[in-house]
């Protein structure tokens, strides 16, 4: 069954492909990201003493071991047990997504299996955010809320709920960031409908912020 859905949507995608240039997630690969260091890093009050927004990216890289590092400081599984995580959730009802913009396009990050799910193969960095730095960041994280996983919240507890629960993962992401020496910044200047349309999300989904990080450029 399975296989059957890919063969069809790789058909789909070939079709799409000949009719015009759009960018399939089956022309991504999946990433198994190496297992994230969960120990060392600098001591919790340097790096809060140490934390800051950077405007200022080097276009160099991050190693996967870094992607796989930050993204499990932002929201990774800490208690395999239970399946709960770096940061709290209201209800835990864990609704937020962490979609990670590079360079060769746009995946999923699979906190549980320690993986990135591809979405869509193409360069859309410059179009999570409306200032100029953004295009340079190696990575631009996405913030996206999942409705249909808040139960029994109403509409305007889904908007507060979200937007706080977002906070928590971003300041994980500063802290990490201040350990490594990494540039970060949180951002709410986004085209919501533009991105949410590159993404190809559902009406359901909202993109709550962004986020760059990258190495800090030379200069600063
Ligand atoms: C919810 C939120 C949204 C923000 N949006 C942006 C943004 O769109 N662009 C930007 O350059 N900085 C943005 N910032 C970063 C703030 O400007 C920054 O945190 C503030 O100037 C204080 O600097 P600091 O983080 O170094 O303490 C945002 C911060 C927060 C908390």
């Amino acid at each position: 069954m399975a296989r059957t859905f890919r063969a069809i949507s790789i058909l789909t995608c070939g079709i799409g492909l000949m009719l015009s240039t759009l960018a399939c997630a089956e022309d991504l690969k999946p990433i198994d990201l190496p297992k994230p260091r969960t120990e060392g890093g600098m001591p919790l009050m340097e790096a809060l003493k140490a934390r800051k927004t950077s405007r200022s990216y080097s276009s160099k890289k991050l190693p996967e071991q870094v992607l796989s590092d930050l993204l499990w400081a932002a929201w990774g599984v800490n208690r395999p047990g239970s399946g709960k995580r770096t940061a709290p959730s209201a209800v835990n009802w864990q609704e937020i997504d962490v979609y990670v913009a590079l360079e060769e396009g746009v995946y999923l990050y699979d906190a549980k299996a320690n993986r990135l799910e591809p979405v869509l193969a193409k360069d859309i960095r410059a179009m999570t955010g409306t200032q100029s730095f953004v295009k340079d960041a190696p990575v631009n994280l996405v913030y996206v809320a999942d409705l249909t996983r808040m139960r029994g919240a109403s509409d305007k507890d889904k908007v507060f709920y979200s937007a706080a629960d977002t906070g928590f993962i971003s300041q994980n992401v500063y802290l990490y960031c201040a350990s490594e020496g990494l540039a970060t910044v949180v951002r709410g200047l986004v085209n919501r409908p533009a991105l949410k349309n590159a993404l190809n999300l559902r009406a359901d989904q909202e993109i709550i912020l962004a986020q760059s990080v990258g190495y800090p450029r030379e200069s600063e």
